[in-house]
Parts: C-alpha cells; structure tokens; sequence
C-alpha cells in the first residue's frame, strides 16, 4: 500500500527524454563567498546574477543580522555595511556552513568576531580547523566555548599558511581577511575552484591584490581599505551539470546556456566516455544523450578533478549504464546517502568505503524516495525523468538550497513533473497527471 505524502514534495512521471534549451543561473557557491565578501568593504557593493536560493536568502538574512543593509532586487543584491555586530546568530549558521565565511570579514573589520559552529548539509564530518589554523597564523587568538568560536584580532597580519587539503571555504576565508590584513599573506595548497576565482575577481575589482587565485599558490598584499564595487558572478558549473546528466539519462537533446565549458571539463569528459555527444559552444554546451550507457569510473578530486558536487547525478546515470560503474569518493566521507533511495528505484548499488559500485539495471521504476542532501535530491529527481513511472520525491528543502525553479526548468524540457505544496493523500487513488 502507498504510504500519504503530506509534506511539499515532487511529484515525477519518468521516461520522457528531456529536449530544448535552458539557462543557467550564477553559482550558488560563488555568490555565497562574494556576499560574505562584501563586509569587507563600508562602501556600496552591487553583486548581479545572484540566484534565488534559499542558502542566498540565509547568507543574506545573516548579513543582516550582523548590520549589513541588503536590498534584493531580481538577481541583484546592494549591501552596505556601516556598523557590523561581529557576532552570527546560532540560528541562521546552523542552517549553512557557509556562513562561516563571514568570520574573516568580521575579524579583520571589527577586530574580533563570534561564530556558532556552522551546520550544513549532512554529507559527513566538516570541520573548520583550516580556517581556524589560518587566521590564528595571521595573529588572531581563538578560543571556544558553549559551541561558539571566538576570534580576536586588533590587527591581522600576513602570514605563510599552508592548508593541509585545499578547503573552498578556508581559501575563501583566509584570503578575504588577508585582504585587509598588514602585510603580505601567502596561501600554500589553496583551492583552484572556479568560485575561489571569482571571489579574488571580486575583491580585486573593490581594490584588493591578490594574485594566482586558480593556481594552488595565492599571494595577497592587504590593502588599507577595500571600495565599493559592482560585480556580475559565474555561471553554476554544478547546476549546468545537473541539466546535462538529467538529458543524458533520459537520451534527450539539450542546449544548456550560460555556462563556462571550462569549467565542466571533468564532467564533460565523463559524459563522452559513457556514451554521449558533447558540444562545447562559446558559453554554451550542448549534449545529445547516447542511446547505450557505457559505464564509467569516476574519482572526486579538488577542481581541475571531477567535481564531489556531480558524483550523485553520475550515480543515477551509472545505475543506466550498461555495466558496472564505481564511483570513489574523496572528498567528504559520507556522501552516498542516496543510494538507498535509488536502490528503492530498482538501481544496484553497493557501498564499500569510499566507493559506490554501480551495476547497471535496464530500468529503473519510479517510487517514493526522500532527499537526503541538496545533490542526493537532484540525483534522485534526475533518477526520477528516466524511471518508468511516477516518482514524488520529499526532502525539497534540501534541492531548493541549491536549484531555483529545477521543476519549472526540467518542465521547459518537456518533463512531466509537478510540485505539490499541500497536505494530500495519494494512497487514495491519485494516478498522476501531466
Ligand atoms: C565547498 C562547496 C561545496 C563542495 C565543497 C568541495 C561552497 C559554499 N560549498 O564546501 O559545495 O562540495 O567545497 O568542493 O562553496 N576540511 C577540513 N578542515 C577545514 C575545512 C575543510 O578538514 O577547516 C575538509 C572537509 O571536511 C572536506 C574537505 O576539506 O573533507 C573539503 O572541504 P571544503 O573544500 O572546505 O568544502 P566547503 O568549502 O565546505
């Protein structure tokens, strides 16, 4: 018997190769660091391309909180920031791990500043050591208690500072703060992400100098103070994943725009070896999905390696493929929770250790699954267009940190897919509509 769906949920009616053309938005994770960024200045910062997600809205309900003046218009965000109170509200740094990006900000500015433990999605142990190592090089003393970290600082200074592994969030954070630090900072093993990039775009274009953000060696020379800006950001590189997995998996055809190829190059390399055609426009790339999956291999590594933010769409593909997959995970130690959902769907999956080894089925079916994570609920909604049959996915909270409008997007592409927001019982003979 079908248990009732009574929460906001998706529901999914699969098989139906996805065709068109659709936009991508900016990049969640570029954005979040940008406008944690934008503290590190008391002029106005205008930041375009800003997605509607609900991570942007905690990132911007935090800035508020700690004194920032937002205003949001239509992918637009103006913040000033003429007094900031350098102490986060628990409740909204619960919700994100991000949110600890504005700590260097707030140290460097305020001379000392207070941060709940960040939260986050579930996908394994995450801690802030790097980010705490790196500041107390630069001067800061730290300590804990009661589940808050305190920083203070009258002055950071520049420092060598070498990261044990190449954190997103510590590069971000550590060289936002030596912005404004005296002296020169270099980081050592610092991320190559694209988001990493931008962040050194964006505050070099308020007046910052840093130098070989994109290579695993940053050196930034703080400056006194930083100006106000305007700033347009990338393209999602993982939403565009989403779409090209989502029309590979279904043997459609999809123009996906406003992206960088660049930056898609581990996964678009995995999408031609299982079996698809890819074509690489200027900021555009199209692909046709292949009528026989081959199956892939596929490791998680820090940019220019295969981004751990595409494995799970992978793994609904592979669980298509024509063979056996596996799937290693590097980076987070606990990021194959959607395996027992896809598992629901008929899909074959095997964890051991870091790996998910993946025999491909003929079919998948449709079923009730939940999203565990903002990845897991793309992939199982991904699982869902390909499945026969209807699928309703719950957890949206999750895919809505990180996807605005994927319903009416994968809609556009022809999917029969429909959100429901209210209180319904679908054991009592709900077939489905389009
Ligand atoms: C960012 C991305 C996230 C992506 C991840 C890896 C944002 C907002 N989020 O997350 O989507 O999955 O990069 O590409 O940009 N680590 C430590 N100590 C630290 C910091 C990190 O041990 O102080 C470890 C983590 O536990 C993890 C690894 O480093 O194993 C990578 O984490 P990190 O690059 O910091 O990820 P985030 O910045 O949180």
């Amino acid at each position: 018997m079908l248990r009732s769906v009574n929460m906001k949920h998706l529901v999914i009616w699969g098989g139906r190769p996805l065709e068109g053309k659709v936009q991508c938005d900016g990049a969640k994770n570029a954005a979040l660091p940008i406008l944690a960024g934008a503290l590190l200045t008391g002029d106005i910062t205008t930041v375009s391309g800003v997605p509607n997600l609900a991570d942007v809205q905690t990132m911007l309900a935090l800035l508020s909180a700690i004194g920032a003046d937002v205003e949001e218009y239509n992918g637009q965000v103006r913040i000033k920031t003429n007094k900031l109170v350098p102490s986060a509200p628990y409740d909204l740094v619960r919700k994100m791990r991000a949110s600890f990006l504005v700590m260097g900000p707030l140290l460097v500015r305020c001379g000392k500043a207070s941060m709940p433990l960040p939260g986050g999605c579930a996908i394994g142990q995450r801690p802030v050591d790097l980010h705490l190592k790196g500041f107390e090089a630069m001067g800061a003393t730290i300590s804990m208690d009661n589940g808050y970290i305190h920083a203070r600082a009258p002055r950071l200074h520049g420092a060598e500072i070498y990261l044990d592994v190449p954190s997103v969030g510590a590069t971000e954070n550590l060289m936002g703060a030596a912005s404004l630090a005296y002296g020169d900072t270099i980081i050592e093993n610092a991320a190559q992400e694209p988001e990493v990039v931008d962040l050194a775009n964006f505050l070099n274009s308020a007046g910052a100098q840093i130098k070989g953000a994109g290579t695993s060696r940053i050196r930034i020379t703080g400056v006194r103070e930083l100006a106000g800006t305007n700033y347009t950001i990338i393209p999602d590189r993982i939403e565009a994943a989403t779409y090209l997995v989502a029309a590979a998996i279904t043997a459609g055809k999809v123009l996906v725009e406003n992206v960088i190829p660049l930056h898609l190059k581990p996964v678009l390399a995995k999408l031609h070896e299982s079996g698809n055609t890819v074509i690489e426009g200027y900021k555009s790339v199209e692909i046709q999905g292949g009528q026989r999956l081959t199956p892939v291999n596929i490791k998680t590594l820090p940019y220019p390696g295969f981004p751990t933010d595409v494995q799970a769409l992978f793994a609904s593909l592979c669980s298509l493929s024509q063979g056996t997959s596996v799937i290693s995970e590097t980076i987070f130690e606990n990021r194959f929770g959607y395996a027992e959902e896809l598992r629901r769907m008929g899909a074959s999956i095997r964890i051991e250790g870091p790996n998910a080894i993946i025999e491909g089925v003929p079919t998948l079916t449709g079923a009730r699954v939940q999203a565990g994570d903002l990845r897991a609920g793309a992939a199982l909604c991904i699982a869902a267009l390909a499945a026969q049959g209807i699928s309703y996915i719950t957890g949206l909270e999750h895919i809505e940190r990180g996807y605005a409008r994927l319903p009416d997007k994968f809609r556009s592409l022809g999917a029969r897919i429909s959100l429901f927001d209210d209180d319904m019982d679908h054991a009592s003979g709900f077939t489905g509509r389009g």
